[in-house]
């Protein structure tokens, strides 16, 4: 049933309503897509139509939609005590229960043992930068000051995590901050050193190395990476990558930021995408996946290592200087709690795992001869459909839109959302996501691709 307001909320929307990643001439003309409902991994919408959330949202609906276990958990909590700020010596007990909570999720031997929350994942990586200087000053070098990330990273839009963020269309107006340097990524299909997975030697964790060299190991804070690059194409490093790229970071005292954001609670069929190469961090953030996007909330988990060394080495009367009205929120992490509840309950990290596998298997089988797909790969719940011109690695053009927007316009058009990500489809559906929903999600993909050529 469609919406009865519809033709009026899609007129005061064209009003009054911004919308991030989208150009306003274009979103004058042609309205919002108004979303009214959900139920797993359906969506529901303002004329009536049911579509498949083959992105999750933004990768973080893990839970799927319609999970009223989680209102009610927040409705409680809204009751008792809906917000009170964490400054000072203030705590809420869900905002305790789920330090401990993540704590206990994590692989012991990690040593991430004290959080802070936020209210999403750039004013997560914000503050973990903060923490970074902050720690490299108090152990006596607050010349080290810069903060390396990698191409095609994606690390959030607010000042500084925007200036880590490596991808050029979101620098077309804004410039990065000097102190926020830039190095290679393992980006395997797009090897920026020319090699293939059988002759590679980790040219691109040793030009990390190279980085630090040029601009001094003693001005570097700390270098912040994800453990599969979401956004910048679903980007899976190779093997011993992140062995090698930790040892330069201990050779040289640089701290290791984990950008769990995409990858954390679930996504990458484990419970975070550190588990799948023994990755030690220093300062792990995380968002999206905690809430299942029910209600805003990140956070960042420092190691023992650098909370001893910020407890013991900072000067008396110096307080940790940072600070969010929403840190720690409690109606957010009883929302967190509710949606972690799920995930462990529902069997749900297991369930990423063997159905994302099933759904890259098939997408890879059936698209292997397709003249325009080079590429399938992910890992867990993250799938890429890497698009090329026939035999190379050249995009594939497009008027008046890339092959990628066209393939995700269709799939679309035929009840699937799937994202165009520059030269990519891609998909990241509900970590509840039944074997059965992953086929139909790939028969509608496969039919599309092949409808295109
Ligand atoms: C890896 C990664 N880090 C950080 C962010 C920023 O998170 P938020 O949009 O919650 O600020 C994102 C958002 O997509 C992300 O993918």
């Amino acid at each position: 049933m469609p919406h009865p307001d519809l033709r009026l909320l899609t007129d005061l929307d064209r009003e009054h309503v911004l919308h991030p990643i989208s150009e306003f001439r274009t979103h004058e003309k042609k309205g919002a897509r108004i979303v009214t409902g959900g139920e797993g991994i359906w969506l529901e919408l303002g004329d009536g139509r049911r579509v498949i959330d083959g992105f999750s949202g933004l990768f973080n609906i893990n839970v799927g939609h319609g999970r009223r276990e989680i209102a009610d958990a927040v409705h409680r909590q809204m009751q008792e005590v809906a917000y009170y700020p964490a400054f000072w010596d203030f705590s809420t007990e869900p905002a305790i229960r789920l330090a401990e909570r993540i704590a206990g999720l994590l692989p012991a031997d990690r040593e991430l043992g004290h959080f802070l929350f936020t209210s999403g994942g750039s004013e997560a990586n914000e503050t973990a930068f903060r923490v970074a200087r902050a720690y490299q000053a108090v152990r006596g070098a607050p010349g080290r000051n810069k903060i390396i990330s990698r191409r095609h990273a994606f690390h959030g839009i607010t000042r500084a995590a925007g200036s880590a963020t490596r991808l050029p269309a979101y620098h077309i107006f804004t410039s990065t901050d000097s102190d926020h340097i830039e190095t290679a990524a393992p980006y395997c299909f797009r090897c920026e050193f020319g090699e293939t997975p059988d002759r590679c030697s980790l040219e691109c964790a040793g030009a990390v190395e190279e980085t630090i060299e040029r601009e001094g190991p003693d001005t570097i804070a700390a270098i912040i990476v994800e453990p599969v690059m979401g956004t910048g194409g679903i980007l899976v490093p190779p093997d011993g990558y992140f062995e090698r790229l930790q040892e330069i970071c201990r050779a040289y005292d640089i701290l290791l930021i984990l950008d769990e954001v995409v990858t954390g609670f679930g996504r990458t069929g484990r419970w975070f995408g550190m588990e799948h190469w023994d990755i030690h961090p220093d300062i792990m953030c995380f968002a999206k996946g905690v809430t299942s996007g029910y209600l805003p909330l990140g956070g960042l988990a420092i190691s023992d290592r650098v909370y001893t060394a910020m407890r013991d080495d900072t000067p008396e009367g110096v307080p940790f200087m940072v600070g969010l009205t929403y840190n720690n929120h409690p109606s957010c992490c009883a929302a967190a709690l509710a949606n972690l509840e799920i995930v462990e309950r529902e069997g749900l990290v297991t369930n990423a795992r063997v159905v994302g596998e099933q759904l890259r298997k098939r997408l890879a089988e059936e698209l292997a001869d397709h003249p325009k797909v080079a590429d399938v790969r992910g890992v867990g719940m993250l799938v890429a459909i890497e698009c090329c011109e026939p035999g190379g690695k050249e995009p594939v053009g497009g008027e008046p839109m890339s092959y990628p927007a066209e393939v995700s316009h269709r799939c679309y058009d035929r009840g699937l959302i799937a994202r165009a990500l520059w030269e990519n489809v891609a998909l990241a559906p509900p970590l509840c996501t039944s074997p059965e929903e992953a086929d139909q999600i790939a028969d509608l993909v496969i039919a599309v691709l092949k409808e295109i050529g």
